[in-house]
């Protein structure tokens, strides 16, 4: 099997034919509000409610029903049903589209929107509900319960875990992100360095684009689910020689 193991990291653009903004194209987050008021620890310190009040509005849009996986999500959880190796999907993304378009090899790496965390005990667990109302950590009973959102100047979720599969995996996918944020945007050079096959499929060409052997551009919903394809029928092709 030409590609056994395939690593695929996801980016905001996966989820912008669903209805969730980007950060970085034009009238993205980051073009409405500034990251250093209220995606740091810094911004949290100083003002805790305009962070908190941040990620309440988006909590509360991505519970929208209108906000639904789209055909790219589904055609990944396809391929994880369907390939004969191992596929993850490293995200880094805090929205629950993959999940709830079935994927099930799943990380995080930037935490999680529909979940929050004590920053006390550490305790995390899922939540729906606004945050920085007074509402008390289940365990420890302190008010401390933050998003479970991974800021600028902290560390992302699951390192450890996420560099084995890259050194593992002989083909390495990089969907909807303009790779300007460090570890994910270096992601592409470990997976080169170990010899595995590296693809972006993306609106336009990432900050990284010249690292990868190959490029698909245009919107996910049309180029996922054709590559998905392809690579199914041509591993069902290989088997039948
Ligand atoms: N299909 C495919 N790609 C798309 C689509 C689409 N329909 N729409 C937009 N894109 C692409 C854009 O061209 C852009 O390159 O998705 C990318 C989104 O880039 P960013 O907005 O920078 O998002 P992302 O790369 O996920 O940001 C990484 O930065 O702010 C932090 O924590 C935040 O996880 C985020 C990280």
């Amino acid at each position: 099997m030409r590609h056994k193991n395939i690593v695929i990291l996801t980016g905001a653009g996966i989820s912008k034919e669903s209805g969730i903004d980007t950060f970085r194209d034009r009238g993205g987050i980051w073009s409405k509000v500034k990251v250093e008021n209220v995606a740091t620890p810094q911004a949290y310190e100083r003002d805790p409610s305009t962070v908190q009040n941040f990620y309440n509005e988006r909590r509360n849009n991505l519970l929208d029903t209108s906000i639904k996986p789209n055909a790219a999500h589904f055609a990944l959880a396809k391929l994880e049903r369907e390939w004969p190796g191992n596929v993850a999907v490293v995200t880094q993304n805090i929205d629950n589209l993959h999940e709830a378009a079935g994927t099930k090899n799943l990380i995080h790496m930037h935490g999680e929107l529909l979940k929050a965390r004590c920053a006390n005990c550490g305790l995390v667990l899922g939540w729906e509900k606004p945050l920085g109302e007074g509402e008390k950590c289940p365990d420890c009973h302190q008010k401390t319960l933050r998003p479970h959102v991974v800021w600028f100047g902290e560390m992302p979720l699951m390192m450890d875990t996420i560099d084995q599969l890259l050194s593992d995996c002989n083909l390495f996918l990089s969907i909807g992100t303009s790779g300007n944020v460090y570890p994910a945007s270096g992601f592409v050079q470990v997976a080169n360095s170990c010899g595995s096959h590296t693809v972006e499929i993306n609106l336009e060409p990432s900050e990284g684009a010249s690292l990868f052997k190959e490029s698909k551009y245009g919107v996910a919903t049309k180029l996922v689910p054709d590559f998905v394809d392809t690579l199914i029928s041509n591993q069902q092709a290989s088997l039948s020689i």
